[in-house]
């Protein structure tokens, strides 16, 4: 990422998107049918292997960009098990030689495909963080956000305490309603980062920009 300053996002969308209550509760209702792609399968083997017949806490950092923000957490929570996930293998790569950590687990996979194969799979996440998302601000791509795509209704069932970041306070706002739909109080705090957890929330700070955070102290529909 180069240092250069960033904008603010822009969007003519002046507050939550008038249809997502429709949409989310479409998602919720619907059956996942989507199989994963192969790597992202194999991905999963590959960290199920790693986590082995350890019982320790786990903690979830979806959409981790270069990982620095699951070494941040990996030195916070010694006692847990970190797995950070994003798609970009450029991304990733670039992060890795920085690891170091025996608590830390790097994956590259698509979290569409990945969520549903956790909750199939019965593990449940003491933390679960989701830092600066692609906002996707365009009405039109209500649908690649993370509350507005179908994979929601399985993301909420991953359990703990779950964090989404954003420098645009309308996707937290939407993730409010979203989370309420689904049963769960979550509330929204500006934060001041110090220092700041992930190269995009540093570049953010830099530029002067608000950041918000939505948590959510017990996670929705945390294991039905
Ligand atoms: C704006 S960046 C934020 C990265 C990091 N959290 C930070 O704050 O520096 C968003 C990240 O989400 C990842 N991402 C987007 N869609 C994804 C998906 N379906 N599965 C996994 N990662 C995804 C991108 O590759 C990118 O690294």
């Amino acid at each position: 990422m180069s240092n250069s300053l960033s904008r603010a996002v822009t969007s003519s969308q002046a507050g939550p998107h008038p249809r997502l209550p429709e949409i989310v509760l479409r998602h919720l209702n619907a059956e996942h049918l989507k199989p994963a792609a192969r790597h992202t399968k194999d991905a999963f083997a590959h960290m199920l292997h790693w986590i082995g017949d350890r019982k320790n806490p786990l903690i979830m950092d979806a959409c981790c960009g270069v990982g620095d923000s699951s070494r941040n957490l990996a030195d916070a929570f010694p006692d847990h098990l970190v797995i950070g996930v994003d798609k970009s293998a450029h991304r990733l790569e670039r992060g890795a030689g920085h690891n170091g950590h025996e608590n830390l687990f790097l994956l590259r996979a698509d979290l569409n495909d990945l969520y549903p194969l956790l909750v199939t799979s019965g593990l449940i996440f003491d933390r679960h963080y989701i830092l600066y998302p692609n906002p996707w601000p365009k009405p039109g791509h209500l649908g690649r956000r993370w509350h507005g795509a179908p994979v929601f209704r399985d993301l909420i069932k991953l359990g703990g305490r779950f964090e989404v970041r954003s420098n645009w306070r309308i996707y937290l706002a939407e993730f409010q309603i979203v989370l309420d739909i689904a049963g769960t109080e979550a509330s929204i705090n500006r934060i001041f980062p110090d220092p700041p957890l992930t190269p995009f929330e540093a570049k953010y700070h830099a530029s002067g920009q608000d950041l918000w955070q939505l948590v959510c102290e017990s996670h929705p529909a945390s294991r039905k």
